[in-house]
């Protein structure tokens, strides 16, 4: 059981989980193994997350560039998200969260649509939201945004339009980002709502990621003082 609570600071973490091509080659395994490592570390810290009290949990899965890679990867990957759409529901029944998808479903095959709607809406009354982006990226985001309010008529717009038009209108921004995996950048990920959002970069690489790992990003956290460009 967790030792550290979180408070309404801290509503919302979203995690950058990198990491899983460099743990597997320094097994001498292939990039592959290191992403069905990688989801079994996903569910065991969105449980502890869930156990110390965070709300909101985002997860950067797949990006919008993430389809680059060699195509035996990107298959493996997508069996991957394919098993666990399969036990999803009892998971998230579970474990009491609503599960999101964050980016454009279109590129999906249409059975997966379909399971990635009915899970979003058989979960809908669970309390934790948990926002998996998949097949995400910031950039494409806001741009799917403007387009949306481009066809509802409007010649201009407010930062409340596009924030109430992003895949994450249904929840605060986030509080807190943490990035696996050594490297010092976003990737793409949340460029809107990361605006105030803390940041936290640590070298574990995400199949390793541990609950000492989100205690000290957490503590870090609540070591910062949020300033929003005020005194
Ligand atoms: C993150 O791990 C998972 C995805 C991007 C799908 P990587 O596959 O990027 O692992 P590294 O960064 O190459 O080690
Ligand atoms: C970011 O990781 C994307 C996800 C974690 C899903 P990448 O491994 O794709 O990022 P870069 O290529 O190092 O910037
Ligand atoms: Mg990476």
């Amino acid at each position: 059981m967790a030792e550290i609570k979180v408070d309404e600071r801290l509503t919302h973490i979203a995690f950058i989980m990198d990491g899983n091509g460099r743990w597997a080659k320094e097994r001498g395994k292939p990039r592959e193994y290191g992403h069905s490592v990688g989801a079994k570390t996903f569910e065991r810290v969105i449980r502890y997350c869930g156990d110390i009290g965070i709300r909101v949990i985002t997860v950067y899965a797949f990006s919008t560039e993430n389809w680059k890679r060699p195509a035996a990867e990107v298959k493996a990957i997508m069996t991957i998200f394919r098993e666990y759409l399969n036990i999803a529901r009892k998971k998230a029944e579970e474990n009491r969260i609503h599960v999101m998808f964050l980016g454009d479903k279109g590129i999906f095959p249409k059975d997966v649509q379909e399971k990635m709607n009915n899970l979003e809406r058989e979960t809908e009354k669970n309390p934790l939201l948990l926002n998996i982006a998949v097949n995400y990226g910031g950039r494409d985001e806001i741009v799917h945004a403007v387009n949306t309010l481009i066809r509802e008529g409007k010649t201009e717009i407010t930062e409340e339009d596009i924030a109430s038009h992003l895949y994450t209108a249904h929840c605060p921004p986030p509080d807190l980002i943490v990035r696996t995996g050594a490297e010092l950048r976003l990737s793409n990920f949340l460029l809107w709502q990361s605006a105030y959002a803390e940041l936290y970069f640590c070298d574990t690489l995400w199949p390793d990621m541990g609950e000492a790992d989100i205690n000290a990003a957490v503590e870090s956290f609540y070591a910062r003082k949020r300033r929003y460009g005020g005194v």
